[in-house]
């Protein structure tokens, strides 16, 4: 017999990661207790079938930016017809966010991250960032909160005040203010766990960005960086000196930056959705891994380089399509690497311990993430070992 609370789940499909078949896991206070093959299962009555499903842990989007209103897909139209992405339009969405009220941010934010959970993601990193100043920030920070508290996916929130120079303000002004006054409060209300800094060629400079790192640091904050997405401007370096939980697009890294972050404990987050919709050249997936790199993928949902929520088995199908991962590997980068991403080592990998996440799908083996392109659905999710409905 079980003991109370357990479950044990089991399938003759694949498991996949590790591609155990016929297995089950066990399930005790939502975490996983037990796993191997059927056969040297224990025995109990709380058993839930999955049949022939592929079944692998819950998705971890480890870079998302939900939290903003208005719309910029003819700011998309006309890049693909030629204007340059300067991430200027990022002052167009603080804009149209600043002029809506709590309420209807939060439905926006909320609806995104309910998008997210149906399509298997059951921990979601979300970034601050279309408010630049303090008070909006705060109260993005705030809604990323209250949703949070609502819906059964796990949030990770991050302070990305700095994404972004505000119209009048130099952006060494703009840092020093995030460093000296935003960081502080961020900390004291506990609103985020990392601070994250779009790192890059007119932004934010090393010098800017190292600034906010230490401040982020010293309020015992974690940092995570945008960087290389636009030039090689040595941010990732910089992320790797500062101890960055993950360094974030990573489009023009070269051999060098490859060797600097494969030596470091720092993850390289790749984010091909936004990469494809600007044309941008894709970053060294390969050569990163090949390295030792620990290399997760994410989806970088957002107003202006790419909006699509919920679409975590696409960027997996990315991953392996276009960044010349296997599908293996893209599936470990989009849950163990996103959760070593997030620094939640408890998070995205079935074994005796972990969290029990766990997705079935209308698939059965992984290599359907490549062939059906964004195309794949949950069947059945588990958060902490509890079921959600879909
Ligand atoms: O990750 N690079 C900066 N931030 C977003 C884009 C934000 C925007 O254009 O609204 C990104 O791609
Ligand atoms: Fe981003």
């Amino acid at each position: 017999m079980l003991a109370p609370g357990t479950m044990l789940l089991t399938g003759s499909g694949r498991l996949a990661p590790a591609g155990i078949s016929p297995w089950a896991i066990q399930v005790r206070d939502g975490r996983i207790a037990w796993i191997g093959s059927t056969a040297d299962a224990p025995s109990g009555d709380a058993r839930v079938d999955l049949g022939s499903a592929l079944v692998t842990p819950g998705l971890v989007d480890s870079h998302t930016h939900p939290v903003f209103a208005g719309d910029r897909s003819d700011e998309a139209a006309a890049r693909l017809e030629g204007a340059p992405y300067t991430g200027g339009g990022i002052l167009r969405t603080v804009e149209a966010t600043r002029a809506v009220d709590d309420a209807t941010l939060e439905a926006l934010c909320e609806k995104r991250l309910r998008s997210a959970l149906a399509a298997g993601t059951t921990t979601v990193e979300c970034k601050s960032g279309y408010g630049l100043s303090l008070d909006e920030e705060l109260r993005h920070l705030r809604i990323i909160r209250r949703v949070a508290e609502r819906l059964p996916v796990r949030v990770v929130a991050t302070f990305l005040g700095a994404h972004a120079i505000p119209d009048g303000m130099s952006a060494a002004d703009h840092a020093a203010r995030v460093a000296d006054e935003m960081v502080p409060a961020v900390a004291a209300e506990g609103l985020a766990e990392f601070v994250d800094v779009f790192a890059d060629a007119g932004f934010f400079d090393l010098a800017a960005t190292e600034r906010i790192g230490r401040a982020a640091i010293a309020a015992g904050l974690g940092v995570r960086l945008h960087a290389e997405q636009l030039a090689r401007t040595g941010a990732a370096e910089l992320g790797v000196r500062l101890g960055a939980a993950s360094v974030d697009h990573l489009e023009q890294l070269d051999d060098e930056g490859v060797a600097t972050i494969a030596a470091s404990e720092t993850v390289a987050t790749l984010l091909p959705a936004p990469a494809i919709v600007l044309r941008d050249r894709l970053p060294p997936a390969r050569a990163l891994l090949d390295a030792g790199a620990t290399v997760s993928l994410a989806s970088d949902a957002n107003a202006g380089t790419y909006g699509g929520f919920g679409t975590m088995p696409l960027v997996i199908g990315l991953g392996a399509t276009l960044l010349d991962l296997s599908t293996t590997e893209a599936l470990t980068a989009a849950t163990t690497g996103g959760a070593d991403a997030l620094r939640r080592p408890d998070l995205g990998r079935l074994v005796v311990g972990a969290t029990a996440d766990v997705v079935a799908w209308d698939a059965e083996h992984e290599g359907a993430f490549a062939l059906r392109l964004g195309a794949v659905k949950p069947l059945r999710i588990w958060i902490s070992g509890e079921e959600i409905g879909l």
